[in-house]
């Protein structure tokens, strides 16, 4: 089932998500929704906080955004094939102390809006999967991008606050219209 996306300014997507306990059909029935979702917008990734719903909870899918980027999934290098989508529930991800890469991101709660995005290009990310079961995946390049964009949304972080002044200020005006379209207050 499609699930509206929300925009911003709407305020739910400033809410950190709440640690998700349950493991039960309900929760599965979501993460498929927001594949569904995901995949229909078309998008790369969605968080809970953008279909309504404050959890710590997202899914990836960048089986068509491979830019040559590597992983490793609880010690093996199984097919990317196999492992998207990918369903992420209370995610911690430490960020490797490598050079920051600067790439243009959007992101589905800002229709029309991209900006380019200074963030470190590895990861190491500890989560569960939608049945519970605990994975730690070590990736890089536009896979360790989107991983740490969908993370940031579940705790409330947009891709906009981690843009220079240099290039927000080109995007400025969308921005504002858009959280005035949206009705969520102010930009
Ligand atoms: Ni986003």
């Amino acid at each position: 089932m499609l699930l509206p996306i929300v925009h911003y300014n709407d305020p739910i997507l400033r809410k950190t998500g709440a640690k998700v306990d349950v493991f039960d059909a309900a929760l599965r029935a979501l993460a498929r929704d927001m594949i569904e979702t995901m995949r229909a917008a078309p998008g790369i990734g969605l968080a809970a906080q953008q279909v309504g719903k404050a959890m710590q909870l997202c899914v990836v899918d960048v089986s068509r955004a491979d830019d040559g980027f590597d992983w490793e999934l609880d010690g093996n290098h199984p097919p990317l094939e196999l492992i998207m989508p990918m369903v992420i529930v209370n995610p911690e991800v430490v960020v490797h102390p490598v050079e920051k890469e600067t790439i243009d991101e959007g992101c589905l709660s800002f229709p029309g809006i991209r900006g380019d995005v200074a963030r470190r290009d590895a990861i190491t990310a500890k989560y569960k999967d939608a049945d519970g079961v605990p994975h730690e995946l070590v990736c890089n390049g536009m896979f360790a991008r989107c991983v740490q964009h969908e993370v940031d949304h579940l705790n409330g972080v947009l891709f906009i606050d981690r843009m220079s002044k240099k290039a927000r200020a080109p995007i400025e005006k969308k921005i504002r219209e858009l959280a005035a379209r949206t009705g969520g207050g102010k930009a």
